[in-house]
């Protein structure tokens, strides 16, 4: 599959976010460094990915005049980490969407098989008029974003964007096929998964290397 010529995919190119993720990457990454960078990509991320952002033109006064000039059109946002990992990309999101409303999926991947089991789901409502940017670190085989982006819409979420920092072929692949109307972001694409699914190079587990817990 060509991805960067693919509708509704979008693989980042900006040298920062490229940049800062090839730092992630590092397993001498101390964990507060890692989560600022988590922070910063997710907001870099956040920023191009909403570059369609419908604006109308709204009067203002400057001290000098009247004029018209574009805001955001009063669209509802919801931010959806899935948990735990996703949670780590919130706070750097925010920061651009202080108004944005915050959901949450719960889901974790068995070790052995890689199937993702769900433990909590909770959407700010109405879920159906907002347009929703669930976000996860990792995408590797794509089971938990499938299956996050299945709880969003048996819930009447619509307008869904997909947001992840690194990605499998076999996850990107997976998921586009699942849900084509969804818009991936992309951080960079890596080259594939291994024996226990985990993505080469990638960065190992991000939930652990997030919250400091291996
Ligand atoms: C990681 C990651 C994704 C998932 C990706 O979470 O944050 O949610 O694995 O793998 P997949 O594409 O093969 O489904 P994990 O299950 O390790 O849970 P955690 O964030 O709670 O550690
Ligand atoms: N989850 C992670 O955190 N890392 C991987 O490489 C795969 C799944």
């Amino acid at each position: 599959m060509d991805f960067n010529n693919t509708e509704n995919i979008t693989i980042a190119t900006h040298p920062l976010i490229r940049h800062k993720i090839s730092l992630l990457r590092s397993k001498n990454t101390s964990t507060n460094t890692f989560r600022t960078l988590v922070s910063e990509i997710a907001m870099l991320m956040t920023f191009e990915a909403l570059s369609d952002l419908p604006t109308e033109l709204v009067e203002v006064e400057t001290p000098l005049e009247v004029c018209k000039t574009p805001m955001i059109t009063g669209r509802k946002l919801a931010i959806v980490p899935v948990l735990r990992a996703g949670l780590g990309m919130v706070d750097g999101m925010l920061k651009l969407l202080p108004s944005a409303r915050v959901g949450h999926i719960g889901l974790y991947r068995d070790e052995e098989t890689h199937e993702p089991h769900s433990y909590y789901c909770k959407l700010p409502n109405p879920i159906e008029e907002r347009l929703i940017v669930i976000t996860d670190p990792m995408l590797a085989t794509g089971g938990s974003a499938e299956a996050a982006i299945d709880f969003v819409k048996q819930k009447g979420g619509k307008n869904i964007k997909f947001l992840c920092i690194i990605a499998a072929p076999e996850g990107l692949e997976r998921l586009h096929k699942a849900h084509p109307d969804v818009q991936i972001y992309v951080g960079m694409l890596d080259r594939e998964l291994n024996e226990n699914a985990y993505i080469l190079p990638g960065l190992g587990d991000a939930g652990d290397r997030i919250f400091g817990t291996k």
